[in-house]
């Protein structure tokens, strides 16, 4: 068996916000505290990622959760892999993803980023790293600009001198735009309250439809992608993109929906709708998100794109109630009742697209499959933030209220 080293670059290394005894990862720490770009803000992403070569894990079972070895135990495997990378570089991963050392640090600081691919020999890297709530994108946009654009530049940059071998660009179905119900992908029922189950055959966007993105979020993704493609196109620099739908799990900072409404839940606030609730998503659990960025990392081919997409397409609205009814059931409280009193409506977002849609075909010849159905992620996700939720991260009460996000100072005579 080849071990092979993963490293996870983020803005701040892990201990100092998850402080937890029954933290199943890493194995090492190595701050590069000496640099001079090891210190920014941080949040934490939510997407488990598996290597090695032979399809083994990277360390014993035993030493993670329960529910991280079951969720390993979904994933695909073994893969196929030809080349040898024997040094993987993630960039974002401080929450989920299962790696042998965490370095601290500024993807942005070109200086840092090339003495890291020089210095530890990497071979492969898989960018996560980005500024990722939309509504914060609606506030500090430069943010966005500075660590999703530089960043994912400053990496190519680097990645090039130093002859990185494969380079996965993780990137969102956000950039496509949103999809209106009676243009692809609608069977007309995605304003259903409960999940609807979508079939990988029904139309939606493919990885050649013109990019479209409409918040300052998308915009910078998709610039990011633009850097991608012209590395691949310029420099040969051997790329592969991925655009996935929305990802929900354990471990996610309690921005985004999902893990934001169990949390206001939990703390016995009501879920904030923005808008009339009918703006729909299509959700995957954080373990299928994985296997498909192992498998793409793998056998996806260079210089490609590949969606990743849900089966399952649920409203803002209905994900409240759904979660609330859980609730109430799980402590034999009157459901009615409890719907009534835990969601409140709040002013809509800037721009709330109303839907994406993904075709992922492309993605299922390599053998990917979503494995994990709706019902049980949310149980498994819910009984995490249950146990886990408000100990986590520290204080999570700025990310609860309806719209988070630094705003711009306005300039000189207002906006
Ligand atoms: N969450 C989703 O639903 C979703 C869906 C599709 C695609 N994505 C993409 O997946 C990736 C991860 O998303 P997430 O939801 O886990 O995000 P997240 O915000 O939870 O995590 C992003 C990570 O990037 C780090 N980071 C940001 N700027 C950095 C910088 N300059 N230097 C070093 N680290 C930096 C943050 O500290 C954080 O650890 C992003 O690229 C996002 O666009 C996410």
């Amino acid at each position: 068996m080849t071990r092979i080293e993963t490293l996870a670059i983020c803005a701040a290394a892990p201990d100092e916000a998850l402080s937890d005894e029954t933290r199943s990862e890493p194995t090492t720490v190595a701050t590069v505290e000496q640099h001079p770009a090891a210190d920014v803000a941080s949040t934490y992403n939510a997407l488990p990622v598996e290597t090695t070569t032979d399809g083994a894990a990277p360390f014993s079972r035993e030493q993670l959760s329960e529910l991280d070895q079951e969720d390993i135990g979904e994933r695909a495997r073994p893969v196929d892999c030809d080349a040898e990378y024997k040094t993987i570089m993630i960039t974002g991963g401080a929450g989920f993803i299962l790696f042998t050392q965490v370095l601290q640090g500024d993807v942005t600081s070109s200086d840092f980023i090339r003495f890291l691919l020089e210095h530890l020999k990497v071979e492969a890297i898989l960018h996560f790293a980005a500024q990722t709530h939309v509504d914060n994108s609606f506030g500090d946009s430069f943010e966005f600009t500075k660590n999703n654009v530089m960043g994912t530049h400053v990496l190519l940059e680097a990645a090039k001198e130093h002859g990185i071998k494969r380079f996965v660009h993780v990137s969102t179905d956000e950039v496509y735009g949103e999809v209106p119900h009676d243009e692809v992908g609608s069977n007309g029922s995605a304003a259903e309250c409960a999940p609807v189950l979508i079939g990988y055959e029904q139309p939606a966007c493919r990885e050649e439809t013109i990019l479209a993105p409409s918040n300052p979020y998308s915009a910078t993704k998709a610039a990011a992608e633009c850097l991608v493609k012209a590395y691949h196109k310029s420099f040969g620099l051997p790329t592969i993109i991925t655009r996935s739908n929305n990802v929900y799990g354990p471990y996610q900072y309690p921005e985004k929906a999902c893990s934001k409404f169990i949390c206001q839940l939990l703390r016995g606030q009501p879920c904030t709708i923005h808008g009339d609730g009918s703006n729909s998503r299509r959700y995957l659990y954080a373990a299928d998100v994985a296997d498909a960025i192992d498998v793409i990392f793998h056998r996806g081919e260079i210089g490609e794109i590949y969606n990743i997409g849900s089966q399952c397409e649920i409203t803002n609205l209905g994900l409240a109630q759904g979660l609330i009814r859980r609730f109430a059931q799980d402590r034999n409280a009157d459901v009615d009742a409890a719907l009534a009193k835990n969601i409140v409506f709040v002013r809509d977002r800037a721009l709330n697209d109303c839907r994406y849609a993904v075709n992922c075909s492309k993605l299922l010849t390599l053998g990917w499959r979503q494995r994990v159905d709706f019902e049980t992620g949310i149980r498994k996700t819910i009984d995490w933030y249950c146990q886990f939720g408000e100990g986590w991260w520290g204080d999570i009460g700025d990310a609860l209220i309806p719209h988070p996000g630094k705003r711009l100072p306005a300039p000189p005579g207002g906006w």
